[in-house]
């Protein structure tokens, strides 16, 4: 039998069966929560935390840096990851998507640009990471980024998908709009970094 100890808040529960096991549900949760969602004990220092940043980026627009710079700021290493196979016809190769994304995320040291296939929930296992981050710019994402969330958390309990909103000024900026933009020939100073904006002069023309 192992020593108790006062820290170890775990050993005063008891399982369904009244021997020492998990702690009873919270708050009506009827899933056994795993050891990664044991509460942090306050004043102890927390695991580090891995977060993935999953999307097309064609191409990486400022709304996605403004939340690579948020998601750097609060996860201790953040993954870009660029999904390989895209139904839609990409209009940069992945090469290249891949290429932009490393040049705009070089100033951020715990941020990592990789690329995935198949499901993402796989991914994040394989990488060990805790959380997925997407990016919530109006009502009209909540409905679909939501079903996405609900369905990876089916599909992996254990990781987390957390949200976060840009700056107001990025919530109507998408990569189809921009892409769209410079296929008309209009200007899209200030929507891409300034990476991004030379490879569409080199590719419209
Ligand atoms: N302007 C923006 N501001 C904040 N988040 C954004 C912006 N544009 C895209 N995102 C978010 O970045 C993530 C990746 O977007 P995207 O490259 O379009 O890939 P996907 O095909 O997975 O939607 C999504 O969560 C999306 O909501
Ligand atoms: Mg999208």
């Amino acid at each position: 039998m192992p020593q108790k100890t006062q820290l170890d808040n775990r050993s005063q529960h008891t399982s369904a069966d009244g021997g020492p096991g998990p702690p009873a549900p919270i708050f009506g949760l009827t899933e056994t929560r795993s050891e990664l969602e044991w509460p942090a004990i306050a004043g102890m220092p927390t695991k580090p935390i891995l977060a993935i940043y999953p999307g097309s980026f064609d191409p990486v627009t400022n709304g996605h840096l403004d939340l690579i710079e948020r998601g750097a700021k609060l996860f201790d290493r953040l993954i870009v990851a660029v999904l390989r196979n895209l139904d839609k016809d990409p209009l940069f190769t992945l090469t290249e998507r891949l290429e932009m994304l490393r040049e705009v995320a070089r100033p951020w040291e715990n941020v990592e640009v990789d690329v995935f296939d198949g499901l993402l929930v796989d991914y994040a296992r394989k990488r060990n990471a805790q959380v997925l981050l997407r990016g919530i710019r109006a009502i009209s994402d909540y409905e679909s980024e939501l079903q996405m969330a609900l369905m990876n958390r089916k599909l992996e309990p254990r990781i987390e998908t957390v949200f976060l909103m840009p700056a107001e000024s990025y919530s109507y900026l998408s990569s189809r709009l921009v892409r769209e933009i410079a296929r008309l020939g209009g200007p899209i100073h200030g929507l891409v970094p300034p990476a991004v904006e030379r490879r569409f002069r080199a590719k419209v023309r």
